[in-house]
């Protein structure tokens, strides 16, 4: 058994979660935490919203509301949005808890015990207009590395480097027209990064094998020139630093977001009640492979978890006091294994979504049309080694034409013939011919072949076997034609109910093959095949008590999954759960 904890990137709460989110990120960390759950590893899949930081603030100066209120609503979003989608976390948090921002001030100390930080005067762009320093985001400019002439103040999402606002050529005030900027300083806390180069650099040189090769390529480019960086910001809504005498001075949201995956597994392990179990992944021995930690991120943060977040773990080494490994723990925190960043999801321009009157918001599409209409196409179209298209057309297209064409109706019309003619139980077969048995050793292969390609994340890869399966099933009950066998004597009845026999075998094996992508459809087929335990588990929202205030969480009942991901042992006589009925809903397109 593994200890893998999927770290799926924290959205900013400050606007709903659209398609390319949930491409870039949250579906894939799913798909691949259910698999590994069915492989009856243990699974940790954390989250969280992230609370603070410029976007959240701007969002609220736009509505005359508090950046609270606005990551509150968002926050309850996003839970609804996982339900929807059925991305099951163990914990979903955010990073406005008394847990979060206790270790986040535990991280500044230590980095300063461990002489990682400095002060220094920064050199930042104050708007006369408004009388105050501008956060790096809200500067807009020509970029300095690709000339991009909309680059933000704090990264380029053309060429995706990070950027100090102060670097951007004719910086303006993206808020206000006509503004007057000018550079000014004000004193800050700066981040040694290159103290950590030599470490990044041994980290980063043992990856070829099995990272996406755009996404290492970027870091160790980024990473042969480290930088100081700044870590502290001029902001009231963030957390402060624990420092006496520095009123509006907070950490840089991104510091602390990061830092989330750590901060969210101790509030999982509490939650849980055992405090110390966190300690199971991130003070696990650094050679120990049986731990494995992946970062689930879209690419404008891939310099983020491949080096920055790196940086930190390196830096702080450990916590301490009651969070201090235990004995036989390594001293140091372990480091993600695997940081599968997907590129993006482009749309076909707003007029397409505005002319067929579909919003690209997720939750909106899957509340349409059915999770997993979305998941599957998504996963169709996953981003994994370049930018894809979204199109309404090929939604449309692989619902209809696969989901429901090769898996929906394949199971449907398979079970129907068994209920009717069979009295609803899986026939007796007799002999099996040839291709009886390559059906059922292609299905048992495919746990090999699927399960390889899961684990490695190259998840399009994966479904795609898993549709050549279902397409081999479609081909045999088309050719074998039980309906029609069955009319022809006893022997032809007899033969009917081993090809309904081997077809459901195979049904049974495409239920699990098929579910980290497309969970409720195969808990229905499961349950129409007569099994009463479902593959997954539960999630739930759960208010979380801490002393100075409540928040809502999203929690995972992991029961159910384990040791699943095996070839069907489908049983002659076992009853089906009742009268088979279709399970995917054609879209109709007016
Ligand atoms: N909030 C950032 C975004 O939405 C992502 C942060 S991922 C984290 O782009 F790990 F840094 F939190
Ligand atoms: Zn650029």
């Amino acid at each position: 058994m593994e200890n893998i904890l999927v770290c799926l990137a924290w959205p900013y709460a400050n606007g709903d979660q659209h398609v390319g989110h949930i491409t870039g990120a949250y579906l894939p960390g799913d798909i691949f935490a259910r698999f590994q759950r069915l492989k009856g590893n243990r699974v940790v899949m954390v989250s969280g919203s992230d609370s603070h930081g410029t976007p959240i603030v701007v969002r609220a100066d736009k509505e005359g509301t508090t950046p609270r209120a606005v990551f509150e609503h968002f926050h309850e979003r996003f839970l609804q949005t996982w339900q929807t989608l059925g991305i099951t976390f163990d914990l979903y948090t955010h990073t406005d808890t008394e847990n979060h921002h206790a270790i986040a001030q535990q991280m500044f100390t230590r980095l300063q015990d461990n002489g990682y930080l400095y002060t220094a005067k920064q050199k930042q762009i104050f708007s006369i207009k408004q009388q105050k320093f501008l956060p790096d985001r809200l500067v807009e400019g020509t970029c300095p590395i690709c000339g991009y002439d909309k680059a933000r103040g704090d990264q380029c999402d053309t060429c995706g480097n990070l950027l100090d606002a102060v670097q951007l050529i004719n910086p303006r005030n993206r808020n206000v027209e006509n503004d007057t900027l000018e550079i000014r300083e004000s004193e800050h806390y700066f981040w040694d990064l290159p103290k950590s180069s030599a470490e990044i650099t041994q980290y980063l040189s043992d990856k070829d094998s099995y990272w996406r090769p755009q996404v290492l390529n970027f870091a160790r480019n980024f990473a042969k020139d480290l930088n100081p960086r700044a870590f502290t910001r001029d902001l009231t809504w963030g957390i402060p630093i624990p420092v006496p005498n520095n009123e509006g001075k907070c950490i840089y949201v991104w510091w602390e977001a990061v830092l989330g995956y750590l901060t969210a597994t101790v509030e999982w392990a509490k939650v849980l009640g055992q405090p110390e179990a966190w300690k199971d992944f991130w003070y696990a021995q650094a050679a120990d492979d049986s731990v494995k930690i992946y970062n689930f991120i879209g690419k404008d943060n891939i310099l983020f978890h491949t080096v920055l977040w790196q940086g930190i773990l390196f830096g702080m080494r450990q916590l301490v006091g009651a969070d201090a490994p235990r004995p036989g723990d390594a001293p140091i925190f372990k480091q993600p294994y695997d940081v599968p960043a997907n590129q993006y999801l482009n749309f076909g321009g707003q007029k397409f979504s505005k002319s067929l009157g579909v919003s690209l918001e997720a939750l909106d599409l899957a509340q349409k049309y059915g999770a997993d209409a979305v998941r599957f196409y998504l996963t169709k179209v996953m981003p994994e080694q370049r930018d894809a298209e979204w199109s309404f057309d090929g939604f449309v297209q692989a619902n209809n034409g696969e989901l429901l064409a090769k898996w929906g109706n394949l199971a449907q019309r398979t079970l129907s013939q068994i209920w009717k003619n069979f009295g609803g139980a899986i026939p007796q077969p007799g002999e099996l011919t040839e291709a009886d048995r390559d059906l059922i050793t292609a299905s048992e292969r495919a746990f090999e072949t699927v399960g390889e390609a899961l684990n490695g994340v190259r998840l399009r890869e994966a479904l795609g076997l898993v549709l050549e399966l279902a397409t081999a099933a479609n081909v045999y009950i088309d050719q074998q034609a039980p309906w029609k066998m069955i009319k022809t004597g006893d022997e032809g009845r007899a033969r009917a109910g081993t090809q309904l026999y081997v077809a459901a075998r195979v049904i049974d094996s495409l239920s699990v093959l098929f579910s980290p992508f497309v969970p409720n459809v195969c808990e229905a087929v499961r349950a129409q095949l007569g099994y009463d335990t479902p593959l997954f588990g539960k999630q739930y929202t759960e208010l979380q008590h801490e002393a100075t205030r409540d928040h809502l969480v999203l929690r995972y009942d992991g029961a159910g999954a384990a040791g699943r991901w095996q070839p069907s042992q489908l049983a002659p006589g076992q009853r089906l759960g009742g009268e088979p009925k279709g399970l995917v809903a054609k879209i109709e397109v007016k």
